[in-house]
């Protein structure tokens, strides 16, 4: 080894780059001269074999080489591109890119909620559908065709005649259906309504309805459910308060409202199951009593955080989003 093989070696170098023409074949060429098991690491290893005069000299022209080699294979890459450019000025010590972390949208975190409560009471979570036709929308729960209260309901329909259902009643419907007594469930899930949007309306709400039936499920057990539920929701201050009203599908029925010392809310409607949709599902009213409540989703959340306007629920916008 000696001083003419470096430069045999160069010359054979630079032959050798003429021909490169990617940067796959130039990393290549890289690597077998300058790599760690490279032609020039071999020849900085076998330095030792030579005299301390020769040493010095010979290391110094070896230096110049890889000089040159770097500076050949860098120019190159300029024109045929280096095959780690695109992430060569990475830096792998500055802090990573956090995953953004999902959440559960307010309002199914609500449903949950309270889906929680109501099984610790014994009742089941069931499914119903959103598209209805108008015998569980309307006609089962006593709301004949001519009925005035259709009005503010009646909307949505598809040209085979099935409509978007405008509450969670239909699922009593469905249930009562297919089961015989004792019954306690509840149904969560979207209903459709021609109302115009504003903060407190909106096209598409939630609701959340429940039923009981038994051979004797009174009034009072309606009273007490409701009572604890909304203890559970709001806390053991919650003051509540019955008001008459009228359901086709309920009678009695009754307003629900509810007060932390200032003023009066109404968050659901709830009575004793009508003897006629008892009928209408084939279980006799004189065997069976029962009870039956639906709420509004979007109303409680509101209330249990405060929330002004109902479309913020429906907006997609992350910066309300991301506070729940
Ligand atoms: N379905 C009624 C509504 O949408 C609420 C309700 C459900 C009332 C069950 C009584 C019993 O307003």
């Amino acid at each position: 080894m000696d001083m003419t093989d470096l430069a045999r070696l160069q010359e054979e170098f630079k032959s050798q780059l003429a021909e490169v023409s990617g940067p796959q074949a130039l990393e290549n060429l890289r690597v077998a001269y300058l790599g760690r098991k490279g032609k020039l690491a071999h020849l900085f290893s076998e330095m030792g074999t030579l005299s301390r005069e020769e040493r010095p000299k010979f290391g110094e022209l070896l230096n110049q080489l890889k000089r040159f080699i770097e500076r050949a294979v860098s120019e190159k890459e300029g024109s045929v591109g280096g095959v780690d450019s695109d992430f060569s000025y990475e830096d792998p010590t500055l802090p990573g890119v956090p995953p953004r972390l999902g959440r559960l949208h307010p309002i199914t975190q609500t449903i949950r909620e309270i889906g929680d409560i109501f099984t610790r009471l014994g009742f089941e979570i069931v499914d119903g559908r959103e598209i209805e036709t108008e015998f569980y929308n309307f006609t089962a729960l006593n709301i004949p065709l001519d009925h005035p209260s259709r009005d503010a309901f009646d909307t949505f329909y598809t040209e085979q005649g099935h409509l978007l259902r405008s509450q969670t009643s239909t699922v009593q419907i469905r249930v009562m259906e297919k089961r015989k007594p004792p019954v306690r469930i509840i149904a969560p899930g979207k209903v459709y309504r021609p109302d115009e949007v504003d903060a407190s309306h909106s096209f598409m709400f939630h609701q959340i309805e429940g039923l009981m039936v038994d051979d004797r499920t009174t009034f009072s057990d309606l009273k007490g459910v409701i009572h604890l539920f909304l203890r559970k929701l709001f806390g053991n201050h919650i003051e509540m308060r019955f008001k008459p009203h009228f359901f086709p599908f309920t009678e009695p029925s009754v307003d629900v409202d509810i007060s932390w010392g200032r003023g009066w809310l109404e968050i659901l409607g709830a009575g004793q199951v009508h003897p006629a949709v008892f009928e209408a599902v084939g279980y006799d009213p004189k065997k069976v009593q029962g009870f039956a409540f639906g709420l509004g989703v979007e109303r409680i959340a509101m209330l249990k955080y405060g929330i002004k306007d109902i479309r913020l629920f429906f907006e997609n916008d992350l910066r309300f989003l991301e506070q729940f």
